[in-house]
């Protein structure tokens, strides 16, 4: 067993808070589900098991189709997410032009891989396709701030941040 698979079993989830979204936010209305997995992927950074069991009994939809939705959307998530999320472009303009580079980097220096978060649960590491920039590739986004002509410097620079927090 992973130690992701044991945070995800080990995660308490606020019942009240799933109320607030799942009933005073959305009226309990299965129409809502995507916007109310949306809200508790905003609290949890991720879609924790207990909650997406609570939303099927609540608004009566079978909890699969409920993972189908959260496995067909590349934005939700099933596994913990880091405090901080960076996302290096991989796509074709921003390979060319070294955006590997930085994937390494960070791999290096937080010991992790492309995908995963780190030990200390500070940060996510992405690869994405083509986030629509490519005329100033290479490009990060860091916590959802788009970096143009980024760099490793660039990199460091917010990697120093999140220590010196
Ligand atoms: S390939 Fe990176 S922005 Fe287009």
């Amino acid at each position: 067993m992973s130690g992701t698979e044991v945070i995800c079993q080990e995660i308490e989830v606020d019942y009240m808070l799933l109320d607030r979204i799942i009933n005073d936010d959305f009226g309990g209305n299965r129409e809502a589900m995507i916007m109310m997995m949306q809200a508790i992927q905003h609290n949890y950074r991720f879609l924790p098991e207990p909650a997406l069991k609570y939303l099927s009994q609540t608004i009566g939809v079978p909890l699969t189709k409920i993972y189908e939705v959260a496995t067909f959307y590349a934005s939700f998530s099933l596994e913990p997410k880091g405090k901080h999320i960076v996302q290096v472009c991989t796509g074709t303009a921003c390979h060319l032009k070294g955006s590997y580079r930085m994937v390494e980097h960070i791999c290096e220096r937080k010991g992790m891989e492309p995908g995963k978060t780190s030990e200390d649960m500070l940060l996510t590491l992405e690869t994405v396709n083509c986030v629509g920039a490519c005329a100033v590739a290479p490009v990060v986004v860091m916590d959802e701030k788009y970096y143009p002509k980024a760099d490793i410097k660039t990199v460091n620079e917010f990697l120093d941040g999140l220590n010196a927090q």
